[in-house]
């Protein structure tokens, strides 16, 4: 062997692969009910990109991402979120000048150089979505909505909502004075980083990991106190709209989130049965992000789902992950002659939408038969010259034991009972 999968990256293997297709599937078809499209946007963008849109005082900017200079001298970055490159590409494409609100949908891996651990990788994937034009406390209702539905179809409907509101360029520079004031009086207790970020964006400092700056964070004057007119509106018009739908929430003053585009709304759905990297979803809204990159003001708001933490999410609460697709007829055969009829009845069957096997080996028809039993197949069916020459063979339910003589032509009659 060469050498192993860098650390923090993840293998899916064939017999864990549908439950990545369930779950995927099921995403997209939600997506589409709530009125979203999808968006692919590459895999590695102009490093600046997220330098100015994830903003250059944040852990991921600072110390997570995955930049290179490619063979002709650019500094390129494999994306760490998607928020930045959907905006990227809605300016690039005009897709703002269109009828608003715009709504995408992704399903992208996203690098970040962090320490591993449970829940945590280098390589994870998120399903996202993100809607432009409306700076209503409807649409970030109706996105904690969209989310909410998501982990109730999927059965982990259980994951509680926490919601904060972090202000807006109007009443946030107030704020930020408070916060500035308070960190200074505790400058001692900051990290290295965090003395670099009081002065530029002490906001930050409440997001830190560093146990220090967390306990000094825990007294710090809370955001959603120091609210202009505005946002307080904002905020209450979005718990209304919550309660009127039913979705319960906890409003949590402590979540700043780790990017710098957030204004306003900002919400975290956590787990507590993951363990430390229990939060399955962050999102919120994002109203100077498109400006900041270059477009005309435009609101926004969005959020991104973990996929690595809510199959553990889903594996905990033992909620169905969809199914292996179960073979329907293994046609095992007898000389040179049956298996090219084999070949060819499958290949009939296949083309009638059925998953049909035959061998490809030459094998001997005892290890054809242990393999179509490890297959799982639902029957099978033996060819030798006996068979060809009459058109019909034996087919046996597996489970039941039971045989039934059908000619080939009906076959699928056959299988498509269940
Ligand atoms: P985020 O909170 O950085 O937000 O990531 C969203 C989700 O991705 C997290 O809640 C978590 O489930 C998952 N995640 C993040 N880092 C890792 C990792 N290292 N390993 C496994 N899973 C991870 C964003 O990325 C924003 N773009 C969300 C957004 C969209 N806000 C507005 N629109």
């Amino acid at each position: 062997m060469i050498t192993t999968a860098p650390r923090g990256t993840q293998d899916v293997l064939p017999e864990e692969s549908y439950k990545w297709q369930y779950i995927e599937q099921a995403l997209t078809a939600l997506s589409q009910k709530f009125g979203f499209h999808e968006v692919r946007t590459p895999v590695f963008e102009h490093t600046q990109l997220f330098d100015r849109g994830v903003g250059d005082t944040t852990d991921i900017v600072q110390k997570e991402m995955y930049t290179f200079e490619d063979k002709g001298g650019r500094s390129i970055t494999l994306r760490p979120e998607g928020t930045a490159s959907v905006v990227r590409c809605s300016l690039e494409h005009g897709l703002l000048g269109r009828s608003l609100p715009l709504k995408m949908s992704y399903l992208i891996d996203c690098f970040r150089y962090e320490k591993p651990q449970a829940g945590r990788y280098r390589q994870f994937r998120q399903f996202g979505a993100e809607v432009f034009g409306s700076q209503h406390p409807a649409c970030d209702a109706e996105l904690i909505a969209f989310v909410s539905q998501i982990f109730e179809t999927l059965g982990v409907g259980d994951i509680g909502v926490e919601i904060n509101s972090i202000g807006c360029p109007k009443c946030r520079p107030m704020y930020h004075d408070k916060l500035r004031a308070y960190f200074n009086q505790h400058i001692d207790q900051l990290c290295p980083t965090c003395r670099e970020r009081l002065e530029k964006n002490p906001l930050r400092i409440l997001d830190c990991k560093n146990d220090s700056c967390k306990e000094v964070a825990a007294g710090a004057p809370k955001g959603i106190d120091n609210l202009c007119e505005e946002c307080h509106d904002h905020f209450e018009g979005v718990k209304t709209r919550l309660d009127a739908m039913g979705i319960s929430y906890t409003v949590n003053p402590q979540i700043v989130r780790g990017l710098d585009y957030y204004t306003k709304t900002v919400f975290e759905f956590v787990s507590q049965n993951i363990g430390a990297q229990g939060t399955v979803c962050g999102g919120g809204r994002y109203d100077g992000l498109v400006q900041t990159l270059g477009g005309a003001p435009t609101p926004a708001i969005g959020f991104a789902i973990g996929l690595q933490r809510l199959m553990l999410v889903m594996e905990h609460a033992g909620a169905f992950m969809g199914r292996d697709t179960v073979c329907d007829l293994y046609i095992a055969s007898i000389g040179e002659a049956a298996s090219v009829k084999s070949q060819q009845i499958a290949m009939d069957l296949r083309r009638q939408g059925f998953f049909c096997e035959s061998d490809v080996q030459g094998r001997s028809l005892k290890a054809q038969m242990k393999y179509a039993d490890k297959l799982g197949a639902r029957y099978t069916l033996v060819l030798g010259d006996d068979e060809i020459a009459a058109g019909r063979g034996k087919v046996k339910n597996m489970e039941t034991g039971e045989e039934t003589e059908t000619d080939f032509s009906a076959l699928g009659g056959l299988l498509g009972k269940r």
